[in-house]
């Protein structure tokens, strides 16, 4: 077919065509100004590739482990709420999808279906997201369900205690439905933009803003599954999430939905792998569009990364073939790109990968040592 999308651009593209231009504007957007939003996709086009030449590739391996569990290519399904706004399968579609591909899907709390519906239909490694609540047994009581239900990792989102200013979603008077998760709590209140307080509405109100470091090591502490937290943007707090029980961080500034003007992830990434000195799986996530940028985030010193926006272009243009033909660029991307670049495995990409500043530099400005003349 002539006007199939070939590549991740091309399905949100046709995405903007079919859905709602305000469920579009929900997942595309970012928060005020979108100065990060636009910037994540600036750091990942700026970075450069120093392939290496001569090198055995007949025998190319994308697979690699996280959390102890194999997938077949570094990338995994983001945890992201409401996959019913794209397509009326939602996250029965996705967690499908990511079983046929031979990867991760982390469940949102947020999600269209319950976690045990989603759970009944899934084939491959399934992860559980969910906050920090005020009520901690309400932390414990989603965590033991989701551990009930087969889910093997708890993900807490670190980032989202505070409603963002997204001003696509206030310009549209846009309004999220609640989850199914939650439906035992009664709670029916619709989520709207309103600017008028920071305070969340609907489930978010639920999550502790007193809530600190010591919370994190009491949930660890009381869960038998691996904690990861989401929501990591400096090397500081790398530490302490690994001090304080998490087996896993994904570097991540929630796609730049919630506070603008933070780096990008992947500009965060390397200070957050030097401080958490191996003590912990490092992800990235956030604008992962291309193989390269895979490529380029697991050089950086990722163990794999994760994407949102995509699994909705993919949902919305042809549900769980959709998610799986998504998933299946950057696989594959990632694969030419690996093998171009000399690396046939996971574990052969590193740092050496990446170019940053244009070797031209040096000859427009020669270092300042060794000295050339002694005049
Ligand atoms: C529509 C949408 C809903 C999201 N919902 C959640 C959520 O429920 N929990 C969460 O931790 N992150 C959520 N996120 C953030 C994603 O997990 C992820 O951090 C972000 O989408 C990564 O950037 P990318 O979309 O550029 O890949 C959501 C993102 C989108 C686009």
């Amino acid at each position: 077919m002539a006007n199939r999308p070939i590549n991740i651009y091309e399905f949100e593209a046709l995405s903007n065509d079919r859905l709602p231009k305000q469920e579009y504007d929900f997942i595309a957007g970012g928060a005020t100004d979108e100065i990060t939003l636009r910037r994540t996709r600036e750091v990942f086009d700026s970075i450069m590739l120093r392939p290496k030449m001569l090198v055995d590739i007949s025998q190319m391996d994308l697979s690699t482990t996280v959390q102890g569990q194999r997938i077949e290519f570094p990338v995994m399904a983001d945890p992201s709420g409401g996959h019913g706004r794209a397509h009326p399968d939602g996250e029965l579609a996705t967690v499908r999808a990511a079983g046929a591909m031979g990867t991760a899907l982390v469940l949102s709390s947020g999600s269209s279906y319950t976690l045990e519906e989603v759970a009944s239909v899934a084939t491959g490694p399934i992860w559980w997201q969910q906050y920090l609540y005020s009520d901690r047994g309400l932390t414990m009581e989603l965590a033991d369900r989701a551990k009930s239900a087969g889910y093997s990792v708890l993900c807490i989102t670190l980032d989202s205690t505070v409603q963002a200013k997204r001003e696509r979603n206030i310009r549209n008077d846009y309004s999220s439905p609640p989850s199914p998760n939650y439906a035992h709590l009664e709670l029916n209140q619709w989520q709207r933009w309103d600017v008028s307080s920071d305070a969340p509405s609907g489930v978010n109100a639920l999550i502790d803003r007193k809530a600190t470091w010591s919370y994190l090591e009491w949930l660890a502490g009381n869960t038998s599954m691996p904690v990861v937290v989401k929501g990591v943007m400096t090397g500081e707090d790398g530490r302490l999430a690994a001090e304080h029980g998490a087996k896993g961080i994904i570097v991540s500034n929630h796609g730049a939905r919630q506070l603008d003007t933070t780096f990008a992830s992947v500009e965060a990434l390397p200070e957050v792998v030097r401080a958490v000195e191996g003590r912990a799986e490092v992800y990235l996530d956030g604008g992962i569009r291309r193989g390269t940028d895979v490529l380029k985030a697991l050089a950086l010193g990722a163990r794999a990364v994760l994407m949102g926006r995509p699994l909705f272009w993919g949902l919305s243009v042809d549900g769980e073939e959709g998610v799986k033909t998504v998933m299946g660029f950057l696989r594959d991307e990632l694969g030419q790109a690996m093998g171009m670049c000399g690396r046939p495995t996971i574990d052969s990409i590193d740092t050496s990968l990446i170019g940053i500043v244009s070797p031209l530099q040096s000859v427009l400005s020669p270092p300042a040592w060794p000295p050339t003349s002694q005049a």
